[in-house]
């Protein structure tokens, strides 16, 4: 292997650009000649892959975002996208890629590795939604964000007896939602992986206020049924009888910005090298994660259409600790 490229797709992570300068380097110790791909897959089906050298990836590590750029590309979901971006990768002398991103992207990534193109995946997105890694590159940013603001709310909230109820990512995962609703110390968290009755968030409030409680925190992860806005609307349409004064924030992508923590850059640093390691043995169509403290190597077919299980543990400690 002579020559590799590497991407960054699906929403942007902190920490992805640790896992550039990772891929870079490592490359570069390898003898290998490392191309950035612009904006994910589009660029790969465009064919811009740019020379990165190692001093191309000199002080990104401490930045959010990706120097690559990221996009949502619909026309890689086709199959005729699919073989343009072989062609592009075959024609421009690339022999393996990585891509740095979440369940969708390594969805894309398994398609060219099915069409005998050699890949490694990097499990990186804030919804830590894939199987194969405990955690994935941005959750442990994007949960202290969303733990500040939580903790803000909390102060506002105390002083005038009312409720919050505060809106995190999460597409098909509650991950997000579960862990700021345990370390923001909040009354009800509400995940798409469980049905949620809003009456039953109600009496959660009222009986937070009776047990002498001057706050309550409700911890809803946006792709819940009853997000924010459904939230919202039902205890407007009801509140009258339910008796709250709500307020609501969506802390949205906010989440997603601002600067890597040092876990997300250690996790980044490592599963960077620990892919191109892959492509070097010759470990083809992998996905490279950390469990349990170690380095994972799993197969993509085993990590898409897999949902990831929502751990219940978590979910019976944060109902214990409400
Ligand atoms: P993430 O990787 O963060 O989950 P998306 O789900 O938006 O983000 O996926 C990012 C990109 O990966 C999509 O825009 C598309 O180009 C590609 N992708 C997603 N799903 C598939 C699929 N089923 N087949 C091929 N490519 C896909
Ligand atoms: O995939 C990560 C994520 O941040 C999801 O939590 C969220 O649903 C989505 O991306 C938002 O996408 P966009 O940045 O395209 O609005």
């Amino acid at each position: 292997m002579r020559r590799i490229a590497v991407l960054t797709s699906g929403g942007d992570a902190p920490g992805m650009n640790a896992a550039i300068r990772a891929v870079v380097r490592t490359g570069v110790a390898n003898r290998l000649e490392v191309f950035g791909v612009k904006n994910g897959y589009e660029g790969l089906i465009n064919g811009i892959f740019n020379p990165l050298g190692t001093r191309d990836v000199g002080g990104i590590l401490q930045r959010g975002g990706t120097i690559l750029g990221s996009a949502r590309c619909p026309e890689f979901k086709t199959e005729v996208g699919q073989l343009k971006a072989l062609r592009q990768l075959n024609s421009n002398g690339m022999e393996g890629l990585v891509v740095i991103g979440g369940n969708g992207s390594q969805t894309g990534n398994y398609a060219l590795h099915r069409l005998g193109f050699p890949v490694a995946g990097i499990a990186s997105t804030i919804d830590n939604d894939l199987i194969g890694s405990d955690t994935t590159i941005g959750v442990d940013t994007a949960l202290n964000i969303a733990l500040e603001a939580i903790d803000r709310l909390k102060t506002t909230a105390s002083s005038h007896q009312r409720a919050f109820l505060i809106e995190v990512m999460g597409r098909n995962c509650g991950y997000l939602a579960l862990m700021a609703g345990i370390a923001g110390g909040a009354e009800y968290v509400v995940l798409p992986e469980v049905e949620t009755d809003p009456e039953k968030i109600a009496e959660t409030l009222s009986s937070a206020y009776e047990r002498g409680k001057s706050h309550a925190i409700i911890v809803v992860a946006e792709g819940a049924k009853y997000n924010a806005t459904a939230l919202d609307a039902y205890f407007t349409e009801h509140r009258e009888r339910l008796g709250f004064d709500l307020r609501v924030t969506i802390i949205g992508h906010v989440q997603r910005g601002g600067v890597p923590s040092a876990v997300d850059r250690i996790m980044g640093s490592r599963l960077g090298a620990a892919a191109v390691e892959q492509l070097v043995k010759g470990n083809y169509g992998v996905l490279v994660g950390e469990v349990k403290g170690d380095i994972a190597v799993t197969p993509l077919e085993e990590v898409i259409d897999h949902p990831k299980p929502l751990d219940q543990a978590y979910l019976a400690l944060a109902k214990t600790l409400d």
